[in-house]
């Protein structure tokens, strides 16, 4: 346990931008996380038949993924300093438009499939398709999904839920958009709007849909199904790579940057990468510097809660899908020697990657989702990167590293929303303050 007034945390109480990395970081094979990932993928194919049929927006495959864009024309604006930089455009994701679709989606399909097949609805080996039935919908009209959330997890639990004729109930922090809650309701989803924060909203949640025995509960804090989800990513991004003739292996490491609330999304995604690239995957997790708890929970060590208002933070941001004050436990102890490290961005600069990524790039990005473009700098220009560069990337590795920003949602974000954050970020310029510390 490192005490909260170690010096390391000085930076980040003062909300300053920060690279830690992991001392307990250690790059291997991980044959658990390679099951785990085998199994997720497994799942995935099997329910594709179900979401062709639920959302004529994913295809005849049935397949939730995204574009990998390359980041080339922006890598002077970020301080890039070498190696391919891509953008995984999970904010274009079909059906939910954030990474959420890959975690709340599965988890709802893969809850409906269990109570479907214990009720007798669904043989062993039938095709899940069959939920999309009349007779399906009328049994989860009977039963309910609930949620708590910062806003993109309800969205794509909501949407599930409803498509396959739940009752959904989300119950949405203080941070959560309007523009979320309105689309909610517009989808028939009962939203329960909280003062208070991330934490007590999901404390709610869970509370109320466990006084109901007709109530699933998605706990984004403690959820097995959804970290499941977010994981097959990691699939998809190598059948990416390989198809550009950038394979990951010894000769070519992969460094993620992930944006990072919970925990559950880039968690996922983190430890399907070290299933799918073993030794040669560096995951990062990106936070907003009012709101660091993973930084805090990892750096302090797993397994005794400490929160961002410990360190004196607000967990105040722009930045909706990432303003979690105590991370997941579930999450931390996964992370404990499979993270590489954990970076902040302050507000403003996410604004101005915001407006970059549209103006350089024509990119429809959430604050939430802009928060790994900060890592290109850090691992290529901080004492913190430079120290990590020798220890895990040593010689010629370094330049020839693939850089992967995640960036996790805003498709939905309705246009004059999208103008307002656009306008914030345009009238900030292009002076980032991580370039400037
Ligand atoms: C756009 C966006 N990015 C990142 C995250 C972080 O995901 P997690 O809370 O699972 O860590 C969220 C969470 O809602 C989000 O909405």
């Amino acid at each position: 346990m490192t005490a909260l007034t170690d010096p390391l945390f000085d930076p980040v109480r003062a909300g300053r931008p920060t690279l830690w990395t992991n001392p307990a970081y250690t790059p291997a094979d991980d044959p658990e996380a390679a099951a785990a990932l085998a199994q997720a993928v497994a799942d995935w194919a099997r329910i594709a038949p179900l979401l062709a049929r639920l959302f004529p927006e994913v295809g005849e495959a049935g397949v939730i993924g995204s574009p990998l864009v390359d980041l080339a024309p922006l890598r002077g604006a970020l301080g890039h300093a070498a190696g391919p930089l891509f953008l995984k455009a999970d904010h274009a994701l079909p059906v939910a438009g954030s990474v959420k679709a890959r975690g709340g989606v599965f988890e709802v399909v893969m809850t409906a499939i269990a109570q479907a097949r214990a009720a007798g609805l669904l043989a062993p080996g039938a095709d899940v398709a069959a939920l999309a039935s009349a007779p399906a919908r009328a049994f989860f009209a009977e039963r309910s999904i609930a949620v708590g959330s910062t806003g993109n997890l309800g969205l794509s639990v909501g949407i599930a839920a409803r498509a396959l004729g739940y009752r959904a109930v989300v119950h949405m922090s203080a941070d959560a958009k309007p523009w979320k809650v309105e689309r909610l309701r517009a989808l028939g989803v009962e939203v329960v709007q909280h003062e208070a924060d991330y934490t007590s909203a999901v404390a709610a949640a869970r509370a109320a849909s466990q006084a109901d025995p007709l109530s699933a509960f998605v706990d984004d804090e403690d959820s097995e199904l959804l970290f499941r989800g977010y994981s097959a990513a990691a699939a998809e991004l190598a059948g990416q790579l390989d198809a550009l003739g950038l394979p990951i292996g010894p000769e070519r490491p992969l460094l993620l940057y992930l944006p990072c609330g919970i925990g559950g999304a880039p968690g996922g995604v983190a430890q399907g990468a070290r299933g799918m690239f073993g030794a040669h995957v560096h995951a990062f997790f990106a936070e907003p510097v009012q709101a660091p708890s993973a930084l805090v929970q990892m750096a302090h060590g797993v397994g005794q809660p400490v929160s961002v208002y410990d360190l004196g933070l607000s967990n105040r941001t722009e930045a909706d899908g990432m303003a979690v004050a105590t991370m997941s436990a579930l999450v931390a102890k996964r992370m404990e020697q499979r993270l590489a490290g954990v970076f902040t961005v302050g507000d403003d600069d996410l604004m101005r990657y915001l407006a970059l990524a549209h103006d350089a790039a024509g990119l429809q990005l959430e604050p939430s989702a802009t928060a790994g473009f900060a890592g290109a700098h850090f691992t290529a220009r901080s004492p913190q990167g430079a120290a990590f560069r020798a220890r895990h990337l040593p010689g010629a590795l370094a330049a020839r590293a693939v850089h992967v920003v995640w960036a996790t949602g805003g498709s939905f974000v309705p246009a004059a929303q999208f103008t307002r954050f656009l306008d914030t970020g345009r009238a900030l310029g292009s002076d980032f303050d991580l370039h400037r510390t």
